[in-house]
């Protein structure tokens, strides 16, 4: 049935995708006319520039002094190709980082050595349906999964994680997730800091009990909200710090944390410049006080520490914001109820601030950077020419019946799409997300959540967000921290907003996810399938 989906034993036999043809972009297909007519006719026409065998497996890392805590993790490794393709984080059970170039033509042998089910999708990619890692493709342990596809992202830092359905939350949360850093040949003129200068940062919140074990969902009430850790853990690490010189660095920040939102911030009150967001980098560098950093969203951020005196001290921090964020009104608390009992008092609430990260500036050194005002060009889509342009699709995020979280009142069918869910191959279309809408029942307000938005297999451009006056001190807290000027693959909804997104759907046909990125959200079932049709 499904052709990627091996078993070990049987891997030597593999070696036609006979759907390679059909599922390719036209790019990749002229890229290979040289190939010979045999080749075409077997099908075997998929030859990588980067071989990876990629293996989810059962490690010990050191977190907190004391015992190693056990954790699940990637390790990737070059079979074949440039060895720099391949980054491992050292005894982190975070990465491992892919590092490419859009064009290449990678193929991935993932084997899964956890004893669950788990397949890997690569967030924010364009990959076609069956490279996507779609839940109904999970793969048994012991098991293999090849994943073969030619790089078409802009430069950009994107990321993958597990998607097995409703075990997403835990897999991820027990330390499965790496970053796919794409480059170009237009980023590559730009000389940004690069090599050492260039400092991928993965931000998330873990819970350890007292033997540095990993503690996850202590209530159902948490399991509703979404999962909240105790710690800020980067990188794998906590009580994350760098050591610096006063001089430029390019920051490549990922939220992979279940649910936790960030305010992003420098404690000294500098502005963030941001280069990049999801989809790569903008057109110029923009200036924020502060972002609003939802889960699976990236911000590229330059560093600019040339001011800085040397053993000065600088902190990159979540700012305050309303705990009611959380959501239930603040009635039934801030995410983390039922955990009192623990007696431990340095639980951060939602919206407690936070420190997430220190720079000690160890050497002062001359700076010779200068960045560029112009970074990026690329091509916009036009809302006019949006097919439905009269008439957005609409989705509407929040609490269903039951108790669920539910987009159009629908939870997740593994192979189902509804007729709203059905999209012409080559169409641009808006969709518009709306948290709040309706649904208002006995529960009412009380069930409003943020919900950051996650749409599989495309980049898009967000054309608005409307405020429509339920929730103050949440669109306050958060409305100037938005980055809206480049590519998106995420976006939080806050409660009470709708957003209307603009989105282009080309080369690959078939099914492909848009669900909730609060993991625990998705879990539950506020996930659901669209399918382009040719
Ligand atoms: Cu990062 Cu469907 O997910
Ligand atoms: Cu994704
Ligand atoms: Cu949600």
């Amino acid at each position: 049935m499904n052709d990627y989906k091996i078993k070990r034993k049987d891997f030597l036999k593999y070696s036609v995708a006979p759907f390679a043809l059909t599922l390719l972009p036209t790019t990749f297909l002229s890229a290979c006319e040289s190939n010979s007519e045999s080749d075409k006719k077997s099908g075997n026409v998929f030859s990588p520039d980067i071989e990876v065998e990629l293996t989810a497996h059962p490690a010990a890392v050191s977190i907190l002094p004391g015992s190693k805590t056990n954790v699940w993790k990637y390790t990737g490794k070059v079979i074949k190709g440039n060895n720099d393709s391949i980054q491992n984080f050292e005894d982190s059970y975070i990465g491992p980082a892919f590092r490419v170039k859009k064009g290449e033509r990678i193929r991935i042998i993932f084997k899964n050595e956890i004893d669950e089910s788990t397949i890997v999708h690569w967030h924010g990619l364009h990959v076609p349906p069956e490279m996507d890692g779609h839940p109904k493709n999970v793969i048994e342990k012991g098991e293999e999964y090849v994943y073969e596809f030619e790089v078409m992202d802009r430069a950009g830092v994107y990321w993958f994680h597990p998607h097995p359905h409703d075990k997403t939350g835990p897999q991820v949360y027990s330390g499965l997730a790496g970053l796919f850093i794409i480059t170009d040949d237009e980023e590559i003129k730009l000389n940004l800091p690069s090599g050492e200068d260039e400092i991928p940062l993965i931000i998330q919140d873990r819970t350890f009990d007292s033997d540095n074990q990993l503690v996850y969902l202590n209530s159902p009430m948490e399991r509703m909200t979404g999962f909240l850790g105790e710690k800020i853990v980067v990188n794998g690490k906590i009580n994350f710090s760098l050591d610096l010189d006063s001089k430029t660095y390019r920051l490549r920040l990922l939220n992979g944390s279940n649910s936790r939102i960030y305010k992003l911030a420098w404690s000294d009150g500098t502005p963030l410049t941001v280069i990049g967001t999801d989809g790569g980098l903008l057109e110029k560098p923009v200036k924020r006080d502060y972002l609003t950093f939802g889960p699976a969203e990236r911000f590229d951020i330059i560093a600019d520490f040339s001011g800085k005196k040397q053993g000065a001290i600088v902190r990159l921090v979540s700012l305050p914001f309303p705990s009611q964020v959380s959501g239930m009104g603040g009635m039934m608390g801030r995410g983390r109820m039922g955990m009192m009992q623990r007696g431990d008092n340095d639980l951060p609430e939602m919206g407690d601030e936070l420190n997430l990260l220190s720079i000690n500036i160890i050497n002062k050194v001359t700076n010779n950077f200068i960045l560029p005002a112009e970074i990026s060009s690329f091509e916009e889509l036009n809302t006019n020419n949006a097919v439905n342009i009269n008439s957005p699709r609409r989705f509407n995020f929040g609490m269903g019946g039951h108790m669920r979280w539910t987009i159009n009142n629908k939870t997740f069918e593994m192979d189902s799409v509804a007729e709203w869910e059905k999209v012409k191959l080559n169409t641009t279309e808006i969709w518009e997300f709306v948290n709040g809408a309706g649904s208002r029942g006995m529960m009412g307000g009380m069930m409003e959540m943020p919900h950051p938005v996650h749409i599989h297999n495309v980049q898009f451009k967000i054309i608005n967000r409307t405020y429509n006056g339920n929730s103050d001190n949440i669109w306050d807290a958060f409305k100037d921290g938005f980055i809206d000027d480049g590519w998106k693959d995420s976006f939080l909804l806050l409660p009470g907003t709708s957003t209307q997104v603009l989105l282009r759907f080309k080369d690959y046909s078939g099914i492909y996810l848009y669900h909730c990125h609060n993991l625990e959200h998705e879990d539950m079932g506020m996930m659901r399938n669209y399918l382009i049709e040719l």
